[in-house]
C-alpha cells in the first residue's frame, strides 16, 4: 500500500496544478481582453476558448484533492502562493508577444501534469492518472494551436 508521503505528495502536487490553472486562466482571459492588432478577431476568439478549457478542468483537480482526502485552495492568496505560472498585469504587449508567452506557460503546464501523473502513480490514484492523460492532450492542443498561430 503507498504511504500517507506519496498521499501527501500528489495533493501537493495537484494543489500547485490547480494554482497554475487559475493563474494561467485569468492571464489568458487578460491576454482575451487587452489583445489588439490586425489578428484581433481571431486571437480574442482563441484566447477565449484557451481560457474556457482552462477554468473547467480547476473544478476537477480541485475534487481529485478532496477525494484523496486533502484541502485544496480556499482564496486567490492561496492560488498565489503555489502557482509557478507568473503573472502578467501589462495591457499593452504586442499580439505575437502573447501567443508566445501563453504557448510557454502552456509547455510548462504539460511538464506539471506530468509531475502530477508521477505522483498519481505513487500514491495508487489510478483516476487521477487516467485523468491526467486527459490534460496532458488539452495542453498540448494549446501548445500545438498557439506554436502554429506564430509560424
Ligand atoms: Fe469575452
Amino acid at each position: 500500500m503507498p504511504g500517507d508521503n506519496a498521499k501527501k505528495a500528489l495533493i501537493d502536487s495537484l494543489n500547485g496544478l490547480l494554482a497554475d490553472f487559475f493563474t494561467l486562466y485569468l492571464k489568458t482571459k487578460s491576454f482575451h481582453w487587452h489583445v489588439a492588432g490586425p489578428n484581433f478577431r481571431e486571437l480574442h476568439l482563441l484566447f477565449d476558448e484557451h481560457a474556457t478549457e482552462l477554468f473547467t478542468l480547476t473544478d476537477i483537480i480541485a475534487e481529485r484533492v478532496r477525494k484523496n482526502g486533502g484541502n485544496t485552495l480556499t482564496s486567490i492568496a492561496s492560488i498565489a502562493g503555489k502557482a509557478s505560472i507568473k503573472d502578467d498585469d501589462r495591457t499593452k504587449i504586442d499580439a505575437m508577444e502573447m501567443v508566445k508567452s501563453l504557448r510557454d506557460d502552456n509547455a510548462k503546464l504539460v511538464k506539471a501534469i506530468r509531475a502530477v501523473k508521477d505522483a498519481a502513480t505513487a500514491a495508487g490514484d489510478n483516476a487521477t492518472e487516467g485523468l491526467a492523460d486527459d490534460w496532458t492532450d488539452q495542453a498540448e492542443q494549446r501548445v500545438w494551436f498557439l506554436t502554429q498561430t506564430i509560424a
